[in-house]
C-alpha cells in the first residue's frame, strides 16, 4: 500500500495512475511548488470525508478503503469525535511534556488495558513507536540482558517497512529509501521474512530484539510473506530477546518487557 518514493524527474509529471481522467489541479502544482517531497500520492485532491466516504475538490466521491493506512481506521468525521475534539480544544489543546495533564492518565490506563501491554506512549508517527522500541530493547539488552555497551544488535526482516528515519531506512533493503541518506547506524541483522530458521541462527548473545511487522505495506505481499507464529526454542541467553511486534493496527504503540530475566525465552506470536 505504500507508495514508493520515485525520483525527482518522475515526480515532476502529473499523470493519471488510476484512470480517473481527473486533470491535473493547480493546488497539485502548489503543493509540488512548496512542499518537500517525500512522498508521491495519488494525483486526487481531497476536499471533504465522512464515515467511509471522501469526495474529491470535483466533488467526485470515493470510498476509502485506504483510511490512512489505518489511522482512520474509526471512519472520517465521527460526530462524537469531532466533539471531543472541539470540546477538547476549547478546554486545553496542548501542553509541554514539562506538566502532567488531567487526560493522560486515564488514555494511558485504558489504552494498556485494551492492547493487554504493560506500558504506552502515545506518539505522533509510527516511526517513533518503532524508535522507541529499539531504544528500550537495547537499554533492556544491556542492562537486563549483559550484552557489552555498544555491541546490542537487533535483527530485522528483508522487505521491511518501519518508516523513515535515519535509523530505520539504514536497515530497509529497499535501495531507494537508503539512497543518498548514509551513513546508517549499526547494529541491524537482516534475515528472510517468515524464515524460522533463519531467525534462530542470526541469534546470538548479543541479540537485544527481533523487529517484525505483522502486516507488509509492500513488496512481496503474497501468502508466502503471510506472518507465521513465531516460538523461539530456550537456548539459555542467546535465545533471550525482546520482541517488537508491530502491526498496522497497532503501530503507534511499542511494548517490550520490562524485567525479564536473561535465562527466559521471549514467545512472539503475530497474528495472521
Ligand atoms: C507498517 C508501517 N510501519 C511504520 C510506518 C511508519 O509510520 P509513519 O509514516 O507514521 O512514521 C508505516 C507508515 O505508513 C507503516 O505502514
Amino acid at each position: 500500500m505504500k507508495q514508493p518514493i520515485r525520483s525527482a524527474k518522475s515526480t515532476n509529471a502529473i499523470t493519471d495512475p488510476v484512470g480517473l481522467g481527473v486533470a491535473p489541479s493547480s493546488l497539485i502544482e502548489t503543493e509540488h511548488r512548496y512542499g518537500a517531497r517525500n512522498y508521491e500520492p495519488l494525483p486526487v485532491v481531497m476536499a471533504h470525508g465522512e464515515g467511509v466516504w471522501l469526495w474529491d475538490e470535483h466533488g467526485r466521491r470515493y470510498l476509502d478503503m485506504l483510511s490512512a493506512y489505518s489511522a482512520v481506521s474509526h471512519g472520517h468525521a465521527h460526530p462524537r469525535i469531532v466533539q471531543a475534539l472541539i470540546a477538547q480544544a476549547q478546554r486545553l489543546s496542548v501542553t509541554s511534556r514539562a506538566v502532567h495533564t488531567d487526560k493522560l492518565p486515564a488514555f494511558l490506563k485504558r489504552l494498556t488495558e485494551l492492547t493487554g501491554l504493560d506500558r504506552a506512549l502515545p506518539v505522533n508517527t509510527g516511526l517513533e513507536a518503532v524508535e522507541t522500541a529499539l531504544k528500550a530493547a537495547r537499554k533492556w539488552g544491556y542492562r537486563v540482558k549483559g550484552i557489552p555497551e555498544g555491541r546490542a544488535e537487533i535483527v530485522v526482516c528483508e522487505n521491511n517497512f518501519h518508516g523513515r528515519s535515519i535509523t530505520i531506512v539504514g536497515f530497509s533493503s529497499d535501495p531507494q529509501y537508503g539512497d543518498g541518506f548514509g551513513p546508517f547506524a549499526p547494529g541491524f541483522k537482516s534475515i528472510p521474512f517468515g524464515e524460522i530458521a533463519a531467525l534462530e541462527a542470526a541469534i546470538s548473545p548479543h541479540t537485544a530484539a527481533f523487529l517484525v511487522g505483522s502486516s507488509r505495506s509492500r513488496a512481496r505481499a503474497e501468502s508466502s510473506c503471510r506472518p507465521k507464529a513465531i516460538s523461539l526454542k530456550s537456548r539459555g541467553s542467546a535465545a533471550s530477546i525482546a520482541c517488537c511486534c508491530l502491526s498496522t493496527r497497532s503501530r503507534r504503540v511499542w511494548a517490550a518487557p520490562e524485567n525479564s530475566s536473561p535465562a527466559s525465552t521471549k514467545v512472539c506470536a503475530p497474528t495472521a
